[in-house]
């Protein structure tokens, strides 16, 4: 007779099988996915109410796992460095089946004044090794280079990333806003498994010029920030609640006139949502799914509840009408970043 104890493990085995194939996967070059990922950052930085409840973010690592998400987006940078730690005690004794994604760039290890990117083959070794020890893995599966780094050739950061493939420590590549030029040459010396870049609803630009380019060189596209930073989800409707160290707060689409002028897309989704008896997270979520077949969009929650709700966006069909309307929402007033970030991203 089979032990009990065995028996629970392969119906738990079986059970979490199923709920894998719940979600739908796509692939990012050779990399499989869910096609619905979990961006950990607001668990520790940029928004409201982050690293105020840790626990809570841990379940909602969890409830992902459990609902078949496959796909974990944090950064060295993000805290710095709590975000990993906290992905990483989410993912003991279950980092099987999980794809892992994190970045490196905006740190320097050589010595680079504070605030300067860091892309050197040299910074890149340090980083990595700190990435893997706060994650409590012995690989990243997929290691991003944050910000295209002017003073090191895209050339050499590539060759340290494909040394780190070679010594099993990372399994792919990944750019973040970077431009075609520079994916193009990246891919020239080892392939690039995914870009990822700010894309959704009221955040075009990646259509004119990357996506038909990773159409072409089979790479997988990952969109983040996919909610807006929450604007498109219909939460938000003043920046009052936002506290001063609310990335948001100084955010040229989140103040003044812009703010204002913007608050009639998300009554734009509402209304679409409410028409496919949806929430404006799903429908933005949904949107983007439609928009290619390697896409993997990553939105950001704390929340259990909101971790289920987006998940649940990978069930929505959206009609012709809705997407035709989806496509002419109001254009946004107001660039994504600040002047400073705005020249970090690569268009
Ligand atoms: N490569 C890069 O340079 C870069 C830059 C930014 C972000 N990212 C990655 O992309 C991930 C996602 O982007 P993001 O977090 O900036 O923005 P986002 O996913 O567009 O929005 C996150 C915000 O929306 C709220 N939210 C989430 N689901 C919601 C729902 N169903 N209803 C109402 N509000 C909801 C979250 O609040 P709660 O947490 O309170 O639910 C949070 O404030 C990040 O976690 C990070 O991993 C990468």
């Amino acid at each position: 007779m089979e032990a009990p104890a065995r028996s629970g493990t392969a119906i738990r085995d079986r059970e979490a099988e199923k709920r894998r194939k719940a979600v739908k996967h796509v692939k990012l070059g050779d990399l499989e996915v869910s096609r619905i990922g979990l961006g950990a950052m607001g668990m520790s930085t940029a928004y409201a109410g982050a690293g105020t409840d840790e626990a809570e973010s841990i379940r909602a690592i969890h409830r992902a796992l459990e609902l078949g998400v496959t796909f974990l987006d944090t950064a060295e940078v993000y805290g710095p460095y709590t975000n990993e730690e906290l992905v990483g005690r989410a993912l003991r004794g279950r980092r099987e089946g999980v794809v892992l994604a994190t970045k490196f760039g905006f740190i320097s290890h050589t010595g680079r004044p504070s605030g300067q990117l860091d892309s050197s083959p040299a910074g890149i070794r340090t980083a990595v090794e700190g990435s893997l020890k706060r994650l409590g893995t012995d690989h990243i599966d997929l290691y991003y280079q944050h910000r295209v780094d002017p003073l090191v050739p895209i050339e050499d950061t590539t060759g340290a990333l494909a040394e780190l493939i070679t010594q099993g420590k990372i399994r792919h590549i990944g750019l973040s806003e970077a431009g075609p030029e520079t994916i193009r040459r990246a891919h020239a010396v080892h392939p690039v498994t995914a870009v990822q870049s700010e894309y959704s609803l009221w955040t075009r630009d990646p259509e004119a010029r990357v996506l038909p380019l990773l159409r072409e060189l089979n790479i997988g596209f990952v969109p983040y920030s996919p909610l807006g930073h929450g604007f498109l989800t219909g939460t938000i409707r003043s920046t009052d609640d936002f506290d001063a160290t609310d990335w948001r707060k100084n955010n040229p689409r989140f103040t003044g006139e812009n703010f204002q002028r913007n608050l009639r897309i998300a009554d734009e989704v509402q209304a679409i949502a409410d028409q496919a008896r949806a929430t404006p997270a799903q429908i933005a979520l949904a949107w983007l799914l439609t928009r290619g077949e390697n896409i993997a969009p990553i939105p950001g929650t704390k929340r259990v509840a909101r971790v289920e709700e987006n998940t649940a966006a990978d069930t929505i069909d959206l009609t012709p009408e809705q997407l035709e309307r989806l496509d002419h929402l109001t254009p946004a007033s107001g660039e994504t970043h600040d002047e400073a970030a705005m020249n970090q991203l690569e268009r």
